[in-house]
């Protein structure tokens, strides 16, 4: 376990607001910030950062912690590995850890290590290495060879142990690079490369290091793609080829493309500012990504069936961390890459600065599949589009749509108004029912934290209020602990809570949310949070605190002697306590 100082110092150099802003652009509120929280979907800021208690806590998910737990969240990272993380930022050394997390810790280092040996390798095999193949798919498909460089890409002889043996001798072991994806284990226990006869995209995360591969076969065959798998370091639902470049990109505009290749092409072409998925459809967390390094996307995928279908998702995604999106419309070309091949960078330019709307992309799309010769065919089309124009929240901008639409589809604009505001009523009242169902369903929900909350509503609120007074006046714990044993604790979550910070308290002469965050998980991190605020905005005084031992001690005496702790268990732990007092 690390020294309260240790920690205290951590927290000290690591303040909680600037830790945010790294991330997500913070606004302030009074003596607190708020921002859109980085963990949920959403328009309207709910995440509030406290200064003052150098704590975060999202009053739409209910995340929360503090520093430790923000950058554990952030960067997907384990409690140990964000200490590290921290300590790095400010320069601080760790002091020596518990041999678990060093072992994972290392394990990540070594991932990285042989990736980006990897990576190395692949480079030099396509540049110098005696099979020009690689070296001539790029020239091919028109690729410079500075671009090459900046991406680093590569080539996989068509060996199945070369990078295995390389690595062997760089002194990997076998079951590492299986870890790290580079190679793969046959039944029979052999080691192999896992990408063979292929170029290499490798894929970089937004501090620099390679976390993973993308490798292209050099003629028609399949799969045509194949892409490290899930591994300590690589999550591909949460990075984005090509976002190392794109992030510092003056533009504040971001085009998605769907491959590597378009991504580079689209680069070599001057736009730096953009990034692709990495094999799959986009998902939320990639999404709000975006939305923290740029003000509005253009969707430029493919113009198949496949593309459209993927950017009316994509569309969603972004609609739902309220980043305008305009679509790319793109004729003649089938990708990004080929237009560029066949058009030019101009005109490029011209098809991103005239690329339309979200709006315009969906109401161009209910024409698909109907004969507007037909009355069927028109009457359908007016339908759909007044579902859409429906939609519209702003007024204004509705009409705008309206008289639009209604001279495209050859109607008095006073009809398409009528049945487009009653749309909107109507959509209104469904809207209202569906945010009922919504807090009803919630209030349904199981509460996956402290399951026996709902059990026992009233004593788990003066749980709540206890331990807002502990948090609050933690020099109180030894009249508390004499007061209130843990065993009265109704529910289990509420009782680690207050064991832990009775615990903590004789030796750290301060309580602070960071002294819990190696004990809980991120899940309860946020409940404690929660309680942590809320105690500090209703002050729970003596009196009630009384009245809450009261309850707790009440139902103790009506309901049977506990069989939450038993007997021995609470030997144990005093215990426990006992040792950790002398120590
Ligand atoms: P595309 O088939 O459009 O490929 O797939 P591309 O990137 O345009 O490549 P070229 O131009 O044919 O060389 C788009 C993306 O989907 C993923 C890859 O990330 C690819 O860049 N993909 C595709 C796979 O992961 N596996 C596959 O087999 C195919
Ligand atoms: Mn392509």
């Amino acid at each position: 376990m690390l020294s309260e100082d240790f920690i205290y110092r951590l927290r000290e150099s690591n303040d909680i607001v600037s830790a945010f802003g790294m991330y997500v652009t913070l606004k302030k509120r009074g003596r607190t910030h708020v921002c859109n929280c980085p963990f949920h979907s959403e328009k309207t800021p709910s995440c509030t950062v406290f200064p003052d208690t150098q704590s975060f806590y999202c009053f739409g998910c209910g995340a929360g912690g503090d520093v430790i737990t923000f950058t554990m969240k952030m960067e997907n990272l384990g409690y140990m590995e964000a200490v590290r993380l921290l300590a790095q930022r400010c320069g601080m050394e760790l002091p020596a850890q518990n041999p678990d997390e060093s072992r994972n810790a290392k394990r990540r280092v070594r991932c990285l290590e042989i990736n980006r040996e990897s990576a190395n390798f692949f480079y030099k095999q396509l540049v110098s290495g005696n099979d020009k193949r690689g070296l001539n798919y790029f020239a091919e498909r028109k690729l410079s060879p500075a671009i090459v460089k900046k991406y680093g890409l590569g080539y996989a002889p068509d060996d199945w142990h070369v990078l295995r043996d390389h690595l062997r001798q760089m002194g990997y072991r076998d079951e590492e690079m299986v870890t790290a994806g580079v190679c793969q284990q046959s039944d029979n226990g052999n080691v192999y490369d896992n990408f063979r006869n292929r170029v290499i995209f490798p894929i970089v995360d937004l501090r620099g290091n390679v976390i993973g591969f993308g490798g292209r076969v050099l003629d028609d065959s399949k799969p045509k793609y194949l892409n490290t798998g899930k591994s300590p370091v690589f999550d591909k639902g949460r990075n984005l080829f090509s976002m190392n470049f794109a992030k510092n990109a003056a533009s504040t505009t971001m085009i998605l493309a769907e491959g590597y290749m378009d991504v580079i092409a689209i680069h070599q072409a001057g736009f730096e500012n953009v990034v692709a998925t990495l094999g799959t459809a986009i998902t939320a967390d990639q999404a709000r990504l975006i939305s923290q390094y740029a003000k509005e996307v253009v969707i430029a995928y493919d113009s198949d069936g496949a593309g459209q279908a993927a950017t009316q998702k994509a569309m969603n995604h972004f609609s739902a961390v309220g980043l305008p999106t305009r679509i790319l419309k793109m004729e003649g070309a089938k990708d990004p890459d080929e237009f560029i091949k066949r058009y030019g960078t101009e005109q490029f330019r011209i098809l991103i600065d005239h690329a339309g709307d979200a709006l315009n992309f969906r109401l161009d799309k209910c024409r698909d599949g109907l004969d507007l010769q037909t009355e069927i065919g028109k009457t359908e089309l007016l339908r759909r589009s007044v579902r859409i124009l429906a939609e519209i929240s702003n007024p204004l901008e509705r009409e705008v749509y309206i008289s639009r639409t209604a001279k495209e589809l050859d109607i008095r604009v006073e009809t398409l108004q009528m049945q487009v505001d009653h749309a909107v009523k109507r959509t209104e009242r469904d809207t209202k029912k569906s945010k009922f169902r919504a807090i009803e369903a919630q209030s349904l929900q199981r509460d996956e934290i402290n399951p026996l909350a709902q059990q026992f509503p009233k004593e788990s609120r003066a749980e709540e209020q206890i331990l807002c007074y502990l948090m609050r006046f933690p020099e109180e714990y030894r009249m508390l602990w004499e007061a209130l044993s843990p065993t009265y604790f109704v529910t289990d979550f509420h009782r680690r809570v207050y064991e832990a910070i009775c615990q903590m308290m004789p030796d750290y002469a301060h309580f602070s949310l960071s002294l819990l965050a190696e004990k809980f998980n991120v899940e309860e991190m946020g409940r404690i949070t929660k309680i942590y605020v809320r105690g500090r905005e209703i002050s729970v005084d003596r009196d009630t605190l009384e009245e809450c031992i009261a309850v707790l001690k009440d139902t103790k005496k009506r309901v049977q002697p506990s069989q939450d702790m038993s007997d021995d268990d609470l030997l144990q732990f005093i215990a426990q306590k006992k040792n950790h007092q002398s120590k």
